[in-house]
């Protein structure tokens, strides 16, 4: 049986800046349950543990939905949450989506922010962060629902002490451009819900086992849109092109401070429709990057376009999206003014 303890685990625990992303976790996560209509007084629990009905409503019809964010240890000890704000209000409205009991902003914001607390010592030096995952699940006992929502719903925040996501450091990535599949279904892509990332492993297992890639660029008509686990974005010296947005793919946070920040540094940004072809052609001189919570901004190298690999430029990490990423860490660490309030002492 594979069933990993703290134990078990604890080689990892010693170094989370080189463990494989979130499998570190933070010892206490803070927890409470959604029943007669509303939410149980908020409890700080050992992280290992959560008891469910096997005829849980999430663990049957997907009820779930989940947030990704940061925190990081500042030079002065202190510790800071990025753009905590907009990471409560997507899971807010994620939850809606779902149909599953919505938490207050207060509620959620305060859960994230006692256990932080509660985990101080355990937030990592910088580069390294605390990385951040509340957690949303309908516990409604009923394998009949699966035409109604979770009338009954769990909400944790759990913390996990990371590095880089991608193995093997800053490194160029290879990624795959998915024409025939989409990640998700079209409506729910603007969801962060546990469902959209089964959808998507066949194609990314596929890209893995084909062309060692790292991920894959959903190209739904021909167009591009995100990939696993990050946005996407074309960079070059004067400007970054995106998608815009629509309901089919994820909010970023990070590509919304990319693209801030991006025009406070002068670039020109431009969300639009996006081709495969004009992708293709922009990377032949121009640069190409995800951005994630998790991603951060990672250069790609390659991209696989009908079985043949691409490089994008030179194939090396591209200057602007080095600088980009550096500027956007500077704010995190608190190494550069944040003009934008994004930053908030814990
Ligand atoms: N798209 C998908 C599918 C993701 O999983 C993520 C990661 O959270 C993103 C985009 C980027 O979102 P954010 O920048 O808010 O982390
Ligand atoms: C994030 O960047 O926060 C993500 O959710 C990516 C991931 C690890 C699923």
């Amino acid at each position: 049986m594979n069933h990993a303890t703290y134990s078990e685990t604890e080689t990892a625990r010693d170094d989370p800046a080189t463990a494989p992303f979130g499998t570190v976790f933070a010892k206490r996560m803070s927890i409470t349950y959604f029943k007669n209509e509303k939410w149980t007084e908020v409890e700080m629990v050992a992280s290992d543990q959560l008891t469910l009905h096997p005829g849980a409503h999430v663990l049957h019809y997907a009820s779930t939905c989940f947030e990704g964010l940061k925190a990081y240890r500042h030079a002065d000890g202190a510790i800071h949450t990025f753009r905590i704000g907009a990471n409560v209000t997507r899971m807010q409205q994620s939850a809606r989506l779902l149909y599953l009991p919505e938490p207050g902003e207060e509620r959620l914001k305060m859960m994230i922010l006692d256990t932080l607390k509660a985990n101080e010592e355990e937030v990592p030096e910088a580069p390294a962060a605390m990385y951040i995952r509340p957690t949303l699940i309908g516990t409604q006992v009923c394998i009949g629902s699966a035409a109604a929502p979770s009338f009954e719903a769990c909400l944790y925040v759990l913390l996990s002490p990371v590095g880089d996501y991608f193995t093997g450091g800053a490194r160029p990535l290879r990624i795959v451009l998915e024409q025939e599949h989409m990640r998700t279904a079209p409506h729910a892509g603007i969801v962060k819900t546990g469902g959209n990332y089964a959808s998507a492993l066949p194609h990314i297992m596929r890209a893995k086992t084909e062309y060692q890639a790292d991920q894959v660029l959903f190209c739904p008509e021909g167009i591009a849109q995100e990939t696993g686990a990050a946005n996407f974005l074309l960079i070059n010296d004067n400007k970054i092109l995106t998608k815009d947005l629509d309901e089919t793919f994820l909010h970023g946070v990070t590509r919304d401070s990319i693209l801030r920040l991006g025009a406070h540094m002068g670039y020109e940004i431009e969300e639009r429709p996006i081709t495969i072809e004009e992708v293709l052609d922009w990377c032949r001189t121009g640069e190409a990057a995800l951005s994630g919570t998790a991603a951060v901004l990672a250069g790609v190298g390659e991209l696989v376009h009908n079985g043949e690999i691409v490089k994008v430029g030179n194939g090396e990490i591209g200057p602007n999206t080095e600088k980009l990423r550096q500027a956007l860490v500077d704010i995190q660490l608190g190494n550069a003014t944040d003009h934008f309030g994004w930053v908030e002492k814990v």
